[in-house]
């Protein structure tokens, strides 16, 4: 069955669950499979996920390549693309925050030769450049919008006052915080705004990478990203990995895995329309896919939050 939902003004209709494809940059998630990805990719597609998440920055380049592979034989007016730019890398391993016009022109023809596609479908500004002014910005989306390069625009790691900004100058209809149940700082002021504004969120990293699936005890050891993270190390890893897998009752009472109750609460929330997963392989994206039209009940849902807060 397909589910699909408008993202907010964007004019873009969306699976709720979107793939994510920041685990192809091996610099933070070590080095993933691409035959692996580009299989999990279709496997979504089956499974009536039509919503992919990537970005030039992850693994310079690498990601869109193998995305653009993987959606090469599917319909494409069947898929919603979104990708971002602002991190501009050079061929040596340099890389800076640029959202010049000149740079946001060239990365959009460099991302859709790497994504073998003549549109790309929602191009988000990936951080705040601080250099640039919105105005210059928004002059090259519009005009890349016109040429019919870009169908929608947004952004992502803005704060609420850097997105009121951006509204003063262009149409930004979506908008890509990070949220999760365990991370729900976008409730404050991000989601609200989202709101009223009718802009599409698409939240980041729902699974806290990871650790909301149940898979951990707290005794596990990284080499990847996480190793960083106070999340994954000690009597706090240990608390979170025990507070996620008492969910257990509640994730059995709806027939759904932890995963899936993860995905389904944080969809819960009125403001948000997609859960980016990061993916990395079709195993994932079977057990993600379930969480599609689960609803869960008012009552457990803020027991959920209950049992999670730290
Ligand atoms: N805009 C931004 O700045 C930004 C930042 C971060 C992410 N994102 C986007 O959001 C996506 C998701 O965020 P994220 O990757 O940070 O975090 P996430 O979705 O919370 O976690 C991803 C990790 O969860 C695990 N996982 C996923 N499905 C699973 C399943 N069914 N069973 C067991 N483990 C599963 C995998 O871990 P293992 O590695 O253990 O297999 C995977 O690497 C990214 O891919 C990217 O597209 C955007």
């Amino acid at each position: 069955m397909e589910y699909r939902i408008p993202l907010g003004r964007s004019g873009l209709s969306v699976s709720p669950i979107c793939y994510g494809t920041w685990q192809l940059s091996p610099k933070f998630w070590g080095e993933v499979s691409c035959p692996d990805i580009v299989a999990a990719v279709r496997r979504a597609y089956e499974l009536g996920i039509n919503f992919f998440d990537t970005a030039g920055a992850y693994g310079d380049g690498l990601s869109e390549r193998v995305l653009g592979q993987a959606l090469e034989m599917l319909p494409r007016e069947k898929v919603v693309v979104a990708t971002k730019v602002y991190h501009h890398f050079h061929p040596d391993g340099r890389r800076h925050g640029d959202l010049s016009g000149k740079y946001i022109a060239q990365y959009c023809e460099e991302a859709l030769a790497r994504l073998r596609m003549d549109y790309i479908d929602l191009l988000q500004l990936h951080s705040f450049d601080v250099f640039t002014p919105m105005a210059e910005t928004c002059q090259v989306l519009d005009r890349l919008r016109q040429a019919g390069k870009i169908r929608s625009y947004g952004v992502s790691n803005f704060s609420v006052e850097q997105l009121r900004m951006g509204h003063a100058h262009g149409d930004f209809a979506t908008c890509q915080p990070r949220y999760s149940l365990l991370d729900r700082r976008a409730e404050e002021d991000m989601l609200p705004y989202c709101a009223a504004q009718n802009v599409g969120v698409l939240v980041y990293s729902p699974l806290e990478h990871g650790l909301l699936t149940g898979k951990f005890d707290g005794s596990e050891t990284f080499t990847d990203l996480r190793k960083n993270s106070g999340r994954f190390q000690g009597e706090r890893f240990r608390k979170l990995a025990a507070a996620v897998r008492k969910l257990q009752p509640l994730a059995d009472k709806y027939g759904l895995t932890l995963t899936q109750l993860s995905l389904a609460a944080t969809l819960s929330h009125a403001a948000v329309h997609c859960a980016i997963v990061g993916i990395k392989n079709a195993g994932q994206i079977e057990e993600a896919a379930g969480a599609l039209g689960k609803r869960i009940e008012r009552e457990d849902y803020f027991a959920i939050r209950v049992m999670l807060q730290e």
